[in-house]
Parts: C-alpha cells; structure tokens; sequence
C-alpha cells in the first residue's frame, strides 16, 4: 500500500525526514534538462502539483530550476516554504572545501531559493574516504549556518553508509556536530530493487529517493508491465511510479513534456495489489546508468 498513518497518498503527501523537514513524496527530475526550458517546465510541474525538484551541481540548470518555482507575482506562486528543492555536490570534485564551495554557489545563483537549499546530497561516493567525509563535513556545516534543511546522499552503496555512520557516531561520542543522514537516492526501479541499501536505510529510518524510476523509458513496452498497464487501465511510466510509491520511495521521474508531467503525476488513483507486486519482484541487477554503490576508492 502507498499510504501515510493509514491514509492514500497524495501528490501533496510528504514523509518526516530524520532532520525533522518534510519530503513531498514525490519529486520532479531535471536531469539533462536543458537549463533554457526548466523554468517553464518546474513552473508546470508546480501547476499541477508537484511540490519537490531534483536538480544538482553537475545538470548546469539549478538556477533555471529555481527560477521556475518562484514565477510572476508573489500572490499567484506557491509559498516557498511549501516547495522542496534538492541539488547536490558536484560528483567529481568531492571534498570539504568544494562541498562548501558548491553550496555557496547554489544559493547566490539561485536567489529564488530564499537562501536556503531544503536537501543537499552527496552527489556520489567518489574521491576516497577523506573527501567524502570531508564533504559531509562541509554539509553538516551548511545546516548548522541555516544555509541547508537535510543532508543526504546519493549513490552510496552499505560499505559508504556504514563509513559515514561510524564518521557520524564517533562524532557524536566526541560530543561533536555529525550531521543527521535523511536521505539516500539511488537507482531504483524492478530491476534494480537493492535489498541490501534499502534494508539498510529502512532500518535506521534514512528515506530511499528511487532515481531513473522509469528506467530511463528503456522499459515501456517490456512484457511484464504491458498487462498490468491493461489490467489498471494505466501507460507502464504509471504502473512503474506506482510501484516505487507503493515501495515507500520517493520517485523522481525526469520529463521534457507537459503532457508526460501530467501523466506522472496521475498515479495517486490505483493500487497494484499483492500479485501485481510480486510479479514486479524480479531480483535482478540491472542498473539502467552508472552504478557508484559498487565503487571501491
Ligand atoms: N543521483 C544520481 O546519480 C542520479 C542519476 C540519474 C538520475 N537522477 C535523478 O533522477 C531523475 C530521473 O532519472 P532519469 O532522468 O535517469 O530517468 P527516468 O526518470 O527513469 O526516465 C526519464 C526518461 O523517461 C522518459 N519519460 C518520462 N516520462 C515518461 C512517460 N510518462 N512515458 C514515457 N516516457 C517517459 C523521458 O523522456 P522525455 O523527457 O522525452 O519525456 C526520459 O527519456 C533525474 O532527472 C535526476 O533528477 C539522479
């Protein structure tokens, strides 16, 4: 079931991050949107909406992004305190002193954001131990100046959580700030339903962000989502949003159409049901993109 405290979800639905911010439950992705069209497709996705915005560092369209949630007058924009805006270091220059680099540069380019960024991730676990932590740090840091809501990570396979939990716990006995893990967003969709990261992030109440939750349209006509998109009278795209909603992720389907903005949005009507899911259960491991989770360094 994709409820909250008994309830359906909604697309205004949100989850308690461990930060003690609310996530809406799902968000709209911009990866390798052009940053020229984000603004007018946010500002879409708000119309009918949408609520949270994936961006990050590396897509080049944070400004665009934030743009869009703040269109107009005043009077006709949704609140700021109502939206969620999520970017993230840059993957491939990971360490304390970019990290803090990078967050200082999301909110002067992006006045929109009112000075504040509500999720900030690492973008991927590259660089080694000491720049990861370092970058955390810089994370933490940001949040105790008021600058970021939730910290969080990305890509992060169960030996970099557990790396970044003993960072945090030693902290914590030192009587030091550690920071509070929120979220981890990773890869995830029938194929790649990583029980190890999700168990792991279940059992210490961190929020799973599912990305390329529609495997990158690579899946749209695959034998095993054309009868359930039958049987619910919904296109695949939907069948597969619902399913990572019905997983307790937060789904980040990334769109260029109005149209499919809509048809993304349109799955809080359905339910798989207990087969529906099973027969979703594929145990496989093929991510449809890179796979960081698997990274030694
Ligand atoms: N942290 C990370 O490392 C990471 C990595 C990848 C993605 N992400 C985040 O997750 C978001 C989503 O992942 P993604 O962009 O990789 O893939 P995705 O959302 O699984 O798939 C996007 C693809 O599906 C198509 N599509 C969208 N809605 C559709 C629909 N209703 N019917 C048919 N096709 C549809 C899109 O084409 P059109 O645009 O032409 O509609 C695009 O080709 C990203 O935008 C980003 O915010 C994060």
């Amino acid at each position: 079931m994709a409820e909250k405290n008994g309830a359906p979800l909604d697309i205004g639905s949100t989850y308690r991050l461990q930060s003690g911010h609310d996530i809406p439950v799902m968000g709209f992705g911009v990866y390798q949107t052009p940053a020229a069209d984000c603004e007018d497709l946010v500002h879409h996705a708000i119309s009918v909406g949408y609520r949270h915005v994936d961006s990050a560092r590396a897509y080049r369209n944070e400004a665009g992004c934030a743009r869009g949630i703040a269109p107009g007058s005043p009077a006709k924009r949704v609140p700021r305190s109502a939206l969620f805006f999520t970017t993230k270091v840059h993957p491939r220059a990971m360490s304390y002193a970019s990290a803090r680099a990078d967050v200082e540069a999301t909110l002067a380019g992006c006045p929109e954001l009112e000075g504040y960024v509500d999720l900030y991730l690492l973008h991927a676990p590259y660089g080694g131990m000491q720049a990861r932590l370092g970058a955390w740090q810089a994370l933490v840091e940001a949040v105790g100046e008021g600058k970021v809501r939730s910290i969080g990570v990305s890509n992060y396979g169960v030996h970099h959580l557990e790396e970044l939990e003993a960072y945090m716990e030693g902290r914590k006995q030192r009587g030091e700030e550690g920071g509070m893990l929120s979220v981890n967003q990773v890869e995830l969709h029938p194929w790649l339903a990583r029980d190890d990261v999700v168990r792991w992030c279940r059992d210490r109440g961190v929020v799973l962000e599912a990305y390329s939750p529609l495997v990158r349209a690579t899946r749209n006509d695959d034998p095993l989502l054309v009868p359930l998109s039958k049987k619910h009278n919904k296109t695949t795209a939907q069948i597969l949003l619902r399913w990572s909603l019905q997983k307790g992720f937060v789904p980040l389907p990334k769109t260029v159409s109005k149209a499919r903005i809509e048809e993304n949005a349109n799955v809080f009507d359905f339910e798989l049901d207990a087969d529906d899911m099973a027969k979703l259960d594929t145990g496989s491991y093929e991510p449809c993109t890179w796979d960081p989770t698997v990274s030694r360094d």
